[in-house]
């Protein structure tokens, strides 16, 4: 059902009192571990209301999601978000955590599990967010995919400026991946382990630490550590780029190949698709997903949204939001039409929380909802797609 818009003014208002109010409780949630930290008030109302959800409301994404398909959302918080005039969205929004739990079975932290956010000090991890989180998917039968664990970017200062000797750091990453992927054994169905290793021309990022430090090498090793400490949970290379045959996904191909052949448990791949109308759309999507699946692998679709070119005075017209819709229809069919690929993830569900506006200041209105939750017709090219193949799947 579509809601009555509220006036963005009179919405954005309210959000910063809200911001405003419960700013301290965000700082002392964050800084708190695990063990100490209170409840948020809106995490309490929402498992309330979880217990009453009927989570195959064919009025939803996961209602008419075929069997065994993922059509997961990223959760906001950290990141970009810590900018903006409002509260930690997932701790404290409780509208948005209940449209998430709705429409969505798969979550993926947007910035919560990432290194400077989860082990913001050498001898200190901050679990709280990514606990919440997975308290949370767990509540309402969503699973959750982890989100990354050898990068280049949002690594804490210790971490990049310490003077480390090369044994000490990778005794720094092993005990990372076995502590954070330890504890979540289990309620991780796919982790993405390691987080755009290659630069479009397929060399390695000089920028990763790991990988600058200990060489290429070392990403096997983490697809070890990571195995050894969740032998369940499914090992995934994930970058953006690589949604098309080109330089990038061409040296995925061959590096995976390589490591399976030795063995090392890698078991995904997944393009993110951060995708704009100004570039086309990677028409062959589907038979670069289909060629990593011919591999044995699984595949994913894991942060997708479609950037529109914004018009003086903000608003999409409906010939923009209508080829925004044809994007994200396109780009499910393509995860559909390929047997391996049974996870799809959208990079946040509404354009309040996205990051697309603060990277891209002329680009916007990238998610499938507006800031007030009203469903946009992207929403309904992912609903009408997914209905149409459910129970064929
Ligand atoms: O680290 C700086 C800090 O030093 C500085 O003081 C502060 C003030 O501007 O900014 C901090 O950087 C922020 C960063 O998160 C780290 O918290 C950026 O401004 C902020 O924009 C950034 O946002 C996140 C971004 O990843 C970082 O790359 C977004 O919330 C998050 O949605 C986005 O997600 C990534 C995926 O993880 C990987 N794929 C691409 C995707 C979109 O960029």
């Amino acid at each position: 059902m579509r809601r009555a818009r509220t006036p963005r003014t009179a919405f954005r208002a309210s959000r910063i009192t809200t911001a405003l109010v419960a700013a301290p409780l965000a700082v002392a949630a964050l800084a708190a571990p695990a063990t100490a930290a209170p409840a948020p008030a809106a995490e309490e109302r929402s498992t309330q209301r979880a217990e009453g959800r009927n989570h195959h409301d064919r009025d939803t994404l996961r209602g008419v999601a075929p069997k065994g398909f993922s059509i997961g959302t990223a959760v906001a918080g950290g990141g970009h978000h810590a900018e903006q005039p409002y509260a930690d969205p997932f701790a404290y929004d409780v509208e948005y955590r209940d449209v998430m739990a709705r429409q969505f079975n798969s979550l993926s932290a947007e910035n919560q599990m990432k290194w400077e956010y989860i082990h913001p000090t050498r001898d200190f991890y901050n679990f709280y967010p990514a606990d919440a989180i997975v308290r949370y998917a767990q509540e309402n039968r969503q699973v959750v995919r982890g989100h990354t664990l050898l990068w280049h970017s949002q690594n804490p200062a210790w971490l990049e400026e310490g003077d480390f000797s090369d044994e000490e750091l990778r005794e720094i990453l092993h005990e990372h991946i076995t502590k954070v992927v330890g504890r979540y054994a289990g309620r991780i169905q796919q982790w993405d382990v390691a987080n755009e290793i290659f630069d479009e021309n397929g060399e390695y990022r000089e920028e990763n630490i790991w990988i600058r430090e200990l060489g290429p090498e070392i990403v096997a090793d983490a697809f070890r550590w990571a195995h050894e400490a969740d032998p369940r949970a499914k090992l995934f290379f994930n970058d953006y780029g690589v949604e098309s045959f080109n330089a990038k996904s061409d040296a995925y191909y061959e590096l995976i190949q390589e490591l399976t052949a030795d063995g090392v448990p890698v078991h995904g791949f997944a393009p993110q698709s951060h995708l704009s109308t100004r570039y086309g759309f990677p028409g062959d999507l589907e038979a670069n997903l289909q060629r990593f699946a011919d591999l044995g692998l699984e595949t994913a679709i894991t942060e997708l949204d479609v950037r529109i070119d914004l018009p003086e005075g903000g608003e999409p017209t409906a010939a923009q939001q209508a080829q925004q819709a044809d994007y994200y229809r396109r780009a499910l069919e393509a995860c559909l039409g390929v047997d391996t690929c049974n996870s799809f993830t959208i990079w946040g569900f509404t354009d309040e929380y996205s990051w697309v506006p603060v990277f891209f200041p002329s680009e916007g209105s990238a998610t499938v909802m507006t800031e007030d939750y009203e469903r946009k017709p992207a929403y309904y090219a992912l609903q009408d797609t997914l209905r149409s193949v459910r129970g064929k799947r």
